[in-house]
């Protein structure tokens, strides 16, 4: 097994090829890619197509495979959404705005695995924003203003307060449990976590959950978080990939942001999507 490591951007991302992953889990093929993750925060392996097994599989080998509260998963896969967009529908797509799976739960996904089932012939891309990078370029007051300070998160699609307009919302063949109470409750992390592996500080801030820093308002924390946003999302800080069927995307959760684009309309798009676990967000504080 040679592996080879192309990296996307200066900044986040790589192609890695050179394995099949249906075929291969051995320890030392696993552990080439969470240093590779650990190293580009999202890694690529084009022409996977793997099977629901093999996807599973290979979820399990980085973390308990999750399974999540609100959207509905495919019919008797419990561990697996399909993020499917028919031809004919209208309105936005699941993960259509920057966000970070789950983030609002106490232990969000550490890590969330995609596979390209069936893409559009052009269009649906997604991109992801390295967390770290838009920390390290934060100017000095911000900085001092998130560390040791934490963010309220709360799972704003699926509650009542906080919930989008029925227009804006996103994901008609996805099944989602919406208007949920218990999604309306705001729970803090830090607003700085720190890579365990390359000790990298990082934004854990998203706009999809994150309502107000600790210690302030709404009111008072939205300038500031649309501020850290609109920094965090500058293009150098961000990569983006262009599906084919058969690809495969692994992500590092707690340490970037990612966005599927809505750009594909008369198109069926079909992705399958798992996720694992890791510690709590408190356990990474920087
Ligand atoms: C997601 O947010 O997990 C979906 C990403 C995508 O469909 O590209």
């Amino acid at each position: 097994m040679q592996i080879t490591e192309m990296p996307l951007t200066g900044t986040i991302g790589a192609e890695l090829s050179g394995c099949s992953l249906e075929n291969d889990l051995s320890p030392a093929l696993i552990k080439t890619l969470k240093q590779a993750l650990a190293r580009h925060q999202v890694v690529f392996l084009r022409d996977q197509h793997l099977t629901l097994a093999a996807q599973k599989a290979l979820t399990a080998a980085f973390g308990t495979v999750l399974r999540l509260p609100y959207v509905s998963p495919m019919t008797d896969e419990p561990d697996v959404i399909c993020v499917l967009k028919e031809a004919d529908e209208a309105g936005g797509v699941f993960g259509g705005e920057w966000h970070q799976d789950f983030s609002f739960l106490e232990t969000p996904p550490a890590g969330s695995i995609l596979s390209a089932v069936e893409v559009p012939p052009f269009g649906g891309d997604t991109l992801w924003v390295s967390q770290a990078a838009a920390f390290e370029a934060l100017p000095t007051p911000l900085k001092t203003l998130l560390r040791g300070r934490d963010a309220m998160h709360v799972g704003k699609p699926y509650g009542i307060k906080w919930a989008p307009p029925m227009e804006e919302r996103a994901g008609g063949k996805i099944k989602m449990n919406r208007g949920d109470a218990s999604a309306d409750i705001e729970r803090a992390h830090p607003a700085v976590l720190r890579h365990p592996v390359t000790g990298r500080e990082a934004l854990f801030l998203n706009p999809q959950y994150v309502v107000r820093l600790d210690g302030m308002t709404e009111d008072q924390s939205r300038p500031i978080l649309e501020t850290i946003q609109k920094h965090a999302t500058r293009p150098e800080f961000t990569c983006r990939w262009r599906w084919q069927a058969g690809d495969l995307a692994i992500w590092d959760n707690m340490f970037t942001q990612h966005f599927a684009v809505n750009d594909y309309a008369g198109y069926r798009r079909e992705m399958w999507r798992t996720t694992f676990d890791g510690d709590t967000p408190r356990t990474y504080a920087a």
